[in-house]
């Protein structure tokens, strides 16, 4: 069934020595989109996995894989995500030189594009290329953790950004990473949220059914 309210799991609080079935069970489970979080070590200090991983994960699912790309030089392993199969390859604001020929890159290659931001940085930065994306991210909490707790004064942020492509009519996803559970589904779902990541609030769930429908029904309170 298709949403209008994106729910997408995390995998960075998955079982990864149990891949394959932690897939297939948050599939089962309702999910929308698979959020793949690559950490370089550099750009953010832990690291996870990268396009080969991704690849095999592409074979084992058939849900959109949503990359977060929290690496310097995106640009230079482009190419690699998009053959590895994601579906949708979001970049950091703070880790390029120049965004607007990153996103090129991606939507030139054929995937849809997006742009994140960190807590600290202003909506400004991004202002240039939203004419170019289809997915804000607006991070709610510092990246390269799961588990953290959610930063609600990003939300702001994300209003405003709404604001300014309604005025322009762009129509990009606006996501929200970090921090989600039951009651900061719903100030994200306010501020203009319609796409949720949500790693420990799914992953760290027994049943991972109930903890989807909990966070869609938290939202239609
Ligand atoms: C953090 C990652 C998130 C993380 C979210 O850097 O981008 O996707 O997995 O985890 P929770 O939902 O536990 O905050
Ligand atoms: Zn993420």
């Amino acid at each position: 069934m298709a949403h209008d309210t994106l729910i997408a799991p995390s995998l960075l609080s998955a079982d990864f020595t149990q891949l394959h079935q932690e897939m297939q069970a948050v599939e089962k489970a309702g999910a929308d989109w698979l959020h793949v979080d690559v950490m370089d070590g550099h750009f953010v200090p832990n690291l996870t996995i990268g396009p080969p991983v991704i690849k095999k994960m592409r074979g084992a699912t058939s849900l959109p894989l949503d990359v977060h790309l929290m690496i310097e030089t995106p640009e230079a392993s482009i190419a690699q995500y998009v053959e590895a199969g994601a579906d949708l390859l979001t970049v950091h604001i703070e880790a390029c030189a120049d965004a607007e020929a990153v996103l090129m890159q991606i939507k030139d290659a054929g995937v849809k594009a997006g742009i994140a931001l960190n807590p600290a940085t202003p909506a400004k930065e991004i202002l240039s290329v939203l004419h170019l994306v289809d997915l804000v991210l607006v991070m709610t909490v510092n990246p390269g953790f799961g588990g953290q707790s959610f930063i609600s004064e990003a939300l702001p942020k994300l209003s405003a950004i709404k604001a300014l492509c309604a005025e322009k009519s762009f129509k990009p996803r606006f996501e929200v990473d970090g921090g989600i559970n039951g009651t900061t589904i719903v100030d994200a779902r306010v501020a203009g949220a319609d796409t949720f990541v949500a790693g420990t609030a799914v992953f760290g769930q027994n049943d991972y059914a109930q903890a989807i429908r909990g966070l869609r029904a938290a939202m239609e309170i």
